[in-house]
């Protein structure tokens, strides 16, 4: 793994346009040290990484991108002060009454994944909305990770295995990767359920429970910018690093 401190520092990249990962996730990390830093609220931050979220939504679909997940809200942000959390929860509301009409324009579709019934009701009324609004979308498909975990879904998808083989619907010996990866949360984005590129900015280097099972192959690349400070340039960066990396999965070159 690599982290930015040991790639080159140069600006406008030239990338393989041939070679543009996929599905590229995202860790949208650092809002409150970005708002910290500026002697401001923590949500200061949260509110300028929303419009990072738009930038960077228009710049991985102008590189041909065809997934972007984003890490929005992870099962574990609940553990936040209770009036930062509320302010996570009213986000999408104010980006997506904001922003849809620039998704459409775009063609970007809006999914979901995460058990969002434990939202507020109105913030699952505007996830519902964009998702409809952007339904006949055919561009890129934008992936919010909305009370999202990696242990969360794996228990999710052997539960529902389980209850399969307990119905008799599937036989244990069934169970193969493909069935495991076919009751993921990311199965309706096949065949690029699994992220090529893992980003994730602020200089920390960790996945924190983000999709822990469609991650086996992704490249990581870790960026020392917040998220508010991040943009399309910094997007070009952390391809320009994927398209130099030698992947190999498990094989010889
Ligand atoms: C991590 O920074 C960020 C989050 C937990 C929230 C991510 C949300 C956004 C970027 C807003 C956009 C969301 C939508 C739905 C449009 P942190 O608060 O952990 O930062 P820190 O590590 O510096 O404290």
């Amino acid at each position: 793994m690599f982290s930015q401190n040991q790639e080159t520092h140069q600006t406008g990249y030239e990338l393989d346009e041939q070679n543009i990962p996929h599905h590229i996730a995202i860790i949208m990390d650092g809002n409150g040290r970005w708002a910290q830093a500026r002697h401001l609220p923590r949500v200061a931050g949260h509110q300028q990484g929303m419009e990072t979220v738009k930038k960077v939504t228009i710049a991985a679909s102008d590189l041909g991108v065809k997934v972007l997940s984003l890490y929005a809200f992870s099962t574990e942000n609940w553990k936040r002060p209770t009036k930062e959390v509320k302010f996570l929860m009213d986000l999408p509301i104010r980006f997506f009454n904001k922003f849809v009409p620039d998704l459409v324009k775009h063609n970007v579709r809006v999914t979901v994944m995460g058990d969002i019934s434990k939202l507020p009701d109105k913030t699952q009324a505007a996830v519902q909305d964009a998702i409809a609004d952007t339904a006949e979308c055919t561009g890129m498909v934008l992936n919010f990770a909305l009370n999202y975990g990696g242990r969360d879904e794996i228990v999710r998808a052997t539960r529902e295995l389980a209850q399969k083989v307990a119905t008799g619907e599937l036989a244990a010996e069934d169970i193969t990767e493909d069935a495991v990866a076919a009751h993921m949360m990311t199965a309706p984005l096949s065949p690029d359920d699994d992220p090529e590129l893992l980003i994730r900015t602020s200089g920390e280097e960790r996945l924190s429970n983000f999709m822990l099972w469609q991650i086996a192959y992704s490249e990581f690349v870790f960026m020392n910018e917040h998220w508010p400070d991040f943009d399309g340039e910094s997007l070009k960066k952390a391809i320009s690093i994927f398209q130099h990396r030698h992947r190999r999965f498990g094989g010889l070159k």
